[in-house]
Parts: structure tokens; sequence; C-alpha cells
């Protein structure tokens, strides 16, 4: 939302441009212009609706946008918000899900209300408008009423033409709002008007921001009190919400991972000393290391990096770890003090937040890794990480999960050497850490070898990714890539699990990509490499400088350079995320923007 004396369109598309990792079915804006709305509305990415603005000759300094990821109705044109209520009066736009919305449903079409959209939005503001008309309320004191009875979490603006008042609320979502003098903008990620507010304070859960046109904004409590903004200022660096010189953000942010590493490291680490210490983890770090276990939630590819973590803190912590799907997390297995981590880039995925409130409410202790400060996870748990890894644009998460896996690995450090679980182990693996923004940038350098094996694979529709221990989330984590951006079934397998059943799939048109690096069970793997080929079987392998073993049995080899077991994930899975890249560049997939999906998934 824009108000203030300049013109709304630039900042608007500005602002969706960079809150289209929430969604990109279709998008759509309205322009107010002496009171009259001028709607434009377009299925598919933002740029489709460019086109339509491009002629637009308002000259609107009132306007609202908004990019949808398709819930409720498909993603097409009248679907796309805004949408109006059936007077023309109020005028939405809204994230999350009325989860109650059939039954309002009925209760409008019995009132005598008709739907044009397939949207629980569009029922949302013909219930806002029945509530105003029936109770005869203003639009705020509507909204309130509302709110009491819709199930769900949601963040919603409504611009009433009558009042010439625009609302927004947040019930369990996220807005914030810009303020720049007698600029007001709002949005669901401050990053939409980084650039043209310098300031910003968020509206918080269940609290109302009042927006008139030349008037300073007004912040409500639930009871419609007034509250003293807390502001911020907008600290983030714009060249992060651009490409550079890159052709799209998933390329550039596989090639920010040496120098996300050197931030990750950045007073974490003493080389000297072999100390690691996490300032957000203090209050709770007696706890933890009580701990006789661990649960991780986390989703997709967080969920991969839980599942590293898990391999790090039993081997090297030794207690047992539990990862489960945030989505699939059984609150009641909690006890009070058991400890709870959550694993998120965006900090907001509904699921993740979800199952730990649930473990909250079981008395648990809460833990956060997370990327996006301040986040709603951020402000949840009780202590946590911070990953660093600046803003993530791509769809498919990369750096994102380079520096979670970091996060996690030095947490798993510390515990073993404050629980003194291992002896002298710290100083070697500490010493590579050094070293480790330079062997990622050597892994990088196999690019060109990359693009042209997945240029050979551009028929495939099927690939196994196989590993054994560390490398086996890094398996998952490669054929996750693989599915986002290229639409390629892919399966990520234990190495050893592929002689009991996957064996039976391979053919020579199913590729499986082994990862084979040094380690505890590189004979294992080779083992399996051999079951493989010997079956008739394509075997790509990752493997180390001068393997002369693995060799042997494949000529199709990527190589990456040579680490300790225990850091070859970070290393392992640059060369996965840069074929998923040049299968989905192969086939003219728009890597950005994959097809369904969302960056952030704010609904369960
Ligand atoms: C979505 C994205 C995935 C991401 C997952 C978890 O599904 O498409 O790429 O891994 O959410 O996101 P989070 O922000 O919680 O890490």
């Amino acid at each position: 939302m824009y108000n203030g004396k300049k013109l709304a369109l630039p900042p608007l598309l500005t602002g969706l441009e960079r809150l289209e990792y929430r969604g990109y079915d279709s998008a759509g804006l309205v322009l107010l212009e002496d009171g009259l709305p001028a709607f434009y509305k377009a299925p598919g990415q933002l740029q489709n609706l460019r086109e339509k603005v491009k002629n637009s000759y308002v000259c609107s300094s009132f306007g609202m946008a908004h990019t949808r990821w398709a819930t409720h109705g498909g993603a097409t044109e009248a679907n796309a918000h805004p949408h109006v209520s059936q007077s023309q009066d109020l005028i939405i736009v809204h994230n999350g899900i009325v989860e109650n919305y059939l039954v309002i449903k009925k209760k409008l079409e019995n009132s005598g209300f008709t739907f044009y959209s397939e949207t629980d939005t569009e029922v949302l503001v013909n219930f806002i408008e029945l509530i105003k008309i029936d109770k005869k309320l203003d639009l705020t004191s509507a909204v309130q009423v509302a709110l009491s009875e819709i199930v769900g979490a949601c963040a919603m603006m409504v611009y009433s033409q009558s009042e010439k008042l625009l609302v927004a609320v947040n019930r369990g979502g996220q807005l914030f709002a810009g303020v720049n003098g007698s600029e007001c903008f709002v949005a669901s990620d401050k990053n939409a008007f980084a650039g043209y507010s310098k300031n910003f304070f968020e509206i918080g859960n269940n609290q109302f921001l009042l927006v008139r046109s030349g008037k300073e904004p007004k912040l409500l409590n639930f009871n419609l009190e007034v509250l003293k903004p807390e502001i911020e200022e907008l600290d983030v660096d714009i060249n992060q919400l651009t490409k550079g010189d890159y052709p799209n953000f998933m390329l550039k942010e596989i090639h920010e991972q040496p120098e996300i590493m050197r931030q990750g490291m950045t007073g974490r680490i003493n080389f000297k000393t072999q100390e690691i210490c996490f300032g957000g983890l203090d209050e709770c770090w007696e706890q933890i290391k009580q701990a006789s276990s661990l649960v991780i939630v986390a989703c997709g590819t967080s969920f991969h990096a839980g599942l590293l973590a898990k391999y790090w803190l039993e081997k090297l912590v030794n207690i047992p770890v539990k990862v489960e799907y945030a989505s699939e997390f059984q609150a009641a297995t909690i006890k009070a003090g058991d400890i709870v981590l959550g694993i998120s880039q965006s900090g907001t995925t509904a699921d993740t937040i979800v199952a730990l409130e649930a473990a909250k409410d079981q008395g648990a202790i809460t833990l956060g890794v997370c990327n996006v400060v301040n986040s709603k996870m951020a402000r949840l748990v009780n202590a946590g990480i911070y990953t660093r890894a600046g803003v993530e644009n791509g769809v498919a998460s990369t750096k994102a999960f380079t520096a979670q896996a970091l996060a996690l690995l030095l947490f798993a450090l510390k515990l073993a050497n404050d629980k003194k679980t291992i002896s002298n182990f710290n100083l070697r693996i500490i010493n590579q850490l050094e070293s480790l923004p330079n062997l990622m940038e050597q892994a990088l350098g196999s690019e060109k070898v990359i693009r042209t094996l997945a240029r050979k694979l551009k028929q495939t529709t099927n690939c196994l990714f196989l590993g054994r221990g560390y490398s086996f989330p890094v398996a998952l984590e490669g054929a996750l890539k693989l599915k986002e951006i290229s639409y390629v079934h892919a399966e990520g397998l234990p190495a050893g699990e592929s002689k009991h059943g996957p064996l039976a799939l391979i053919d020579e048109a199913m590729p499986v990509i082994v990862i084979a690096t040094q380690g505890e069970f590189y004979y294992k793997t080779m083992n399996n490499i051999s079951e493989i080929k010997h079956h008739g079987g394509r075997v790509i392998a990752l493997v180390n400088k001068n393997d002369n073993e693995i060799t042997g049995l494949t000529k199709e080899i990527i190589v990456v350079p040579l680490v300790d077991d225990i850091l070859s994930p970070l290393i392992n899975v640059i060369p996965l995320q840069l074929f998923a890249y040049y299968s989905a560049f192969s086939r003219g997939k728009d890597v950005d923007h994959p097809r369904n999906l969302a960056k952030s998934v704010t609904t369960e």
C-alpha cells in the first residue's frame, strides 16, 4: 500500500517485485484517483501486470497491490486481488486463509450476496460489508467484529470508498508500515518499501493501522485504543534485493555462499583459541547442556538442514535427535523442559511456527535457527541463532541452507566441547572451517563441467541421488532442488538402502548421482555404485580429486575439494545446487519462479 504525495504506481510495483517470493500465480492492484478506483489484474507473473499498467494514465497517490499464491481458487484473473464487496464500497487485499469461509459464504449467499471469484478473500470483504450494514458500524469496528468470527491467521488491508479510510490489520500474520514524512507504506515484508522509507514499525498481532489521505497513520490495539508505534530504522542492503550481474537470484545466491560462510563465522569462532560462542543462546545454554535429547522441526530445505544437525549432534554430542516435518509434529510427545529447535529461513513458515507454538504450550524450551532477523520465529523462541545469509530471493533455497548447516555445525561443536564429548577434535575441524570459504570457491569451479552434464541429461525425466551418513541429507537436498526448479522427478535415498528396493528402478534412463567423497562410508558407497553399475545403471559420482577407485567404476564424475567427512555436506551440496540450476536452465525453466511454489508459505 502506498499513500503519499507522489505517484503510487512505482513503489507498488517495486513492492510487488520484492514480495513475489510469497507467490506469483497472479498479481493485481488498485489505484485511487479522486476517490475512484482503477483496477488492474493479471494471471501469471508480475510481468503480465506490468504490461497491463504500462499505459495507465491514472495519476494516483494512493493504491494497494497484491501478489498471490493460489490457495482457494485457481490462478485466474478473477481470483487475483484486490477484491471488492457487493456494493463496491470495500476493496481488500489479504494474506492467509479464512478457514471457515464456506460457512460464512453460505450465510452471505442467504443474505443475497453474489460471488465472482472462488476465493476466501471475496467472502471476507463481503462479510465485513454485511457486518458494517447490519450492525451500522464504521469500517474499523466492522473489521474488528469480522476478525472475532473468522478462523485462521490473516493480514489484510481494507479500503472504504465512502469513509475514505484504509484499515490494515494483522492477526497471526505479518504487516509492517514504513513512514517517510507524509508518505506511508504498508506491506507484509518491510523490504517491500526499502529504499523508499528509512523508518518502519510493525503492526503487531491484533493491531490496526488506520490510513487516511493527507493524515498521519494511526496505530490502534484490538480495543481501538491509540498506540505509540515503535519506530525502527530499516537496515537492508538494496544490493541484496537485486540480481546484480547475474541472470537470476538463484545463481547469484549460489555464488554468494563462500562469503556467507565468512559472515557466519565472524565473531563466532575464535580461530586462535578454537572457541565458539553464540550470544543468542546464552540464556538457555545451561538447559541445552543438560538435555538428554533434542527435537527438531522444520520444512523443505530447512528440514534437510535439521537432518544434518541430527548426524552432527548424535556423532559429536551423543544425544538422540528426532527430526520432524513441522506439519507432522506431535506436540503431545513433548514434556516440560524438553528442547525443541525450529529451523526456518524466513521465520514465517506457518507449519514450523505452529509446531513451535505447540511445543511451547507443552512447556518446551524452544530454540530457533533463522535467517530473517526479528521474524515471527525469532520472536517466538526462547533463544536462537541467526544464520546471517542476507536476503534470499530465489525460491529454491541455496545460501540459506549452507548458512543453516554452518550454524548447526557450530552449535554441535560448541555443545560437544562444553560437554566434553569430543577431544582434540575441535582443533582439526576449526582449522578446516577457516578455509571453508576458499574450498567452496573451488567447488564452484566445477560449474562448467556440471553445465555440460546437465545439458547431456536434458531429456531425463527421473533421477536418483544417493548418499550415506552426512551425505544422505545432502542427497535429499540435491533431489529437492532438482524437483523444485526443473520439475524432474527425483528421489534422495540412503546409499545403503538402494539394494533394498530402489535397485529395481535402475536402467540406462535413470541416472544415479552418488555422493562418494572420502569418509567413513567411502568403501560401502563404492560397493553400492558397483551394484548399480552391474545392474546396468548409469552413475554420476561426486568424488574428491585423485580418486582412483570410484573412477574405475564410472567415468562420469564431478570433482569436489577434499574436506573432513564432517564438513563435507557444506561442499558437496554446491555441485548439486549447480546441477539443479543448469538442469532447469537447459530445459528453459524460470529458476526464480518455479511453478506452483512460493518461497515463504504462511498457510498450514
Ligand atoms: C517453502 C519453500 C522451500 C522452503 C520451505 C521452508 O516450501 O518453497 O524452499 O525450504 O518453504 O521455508 P523456511 O523459510 O521455513 O525455511
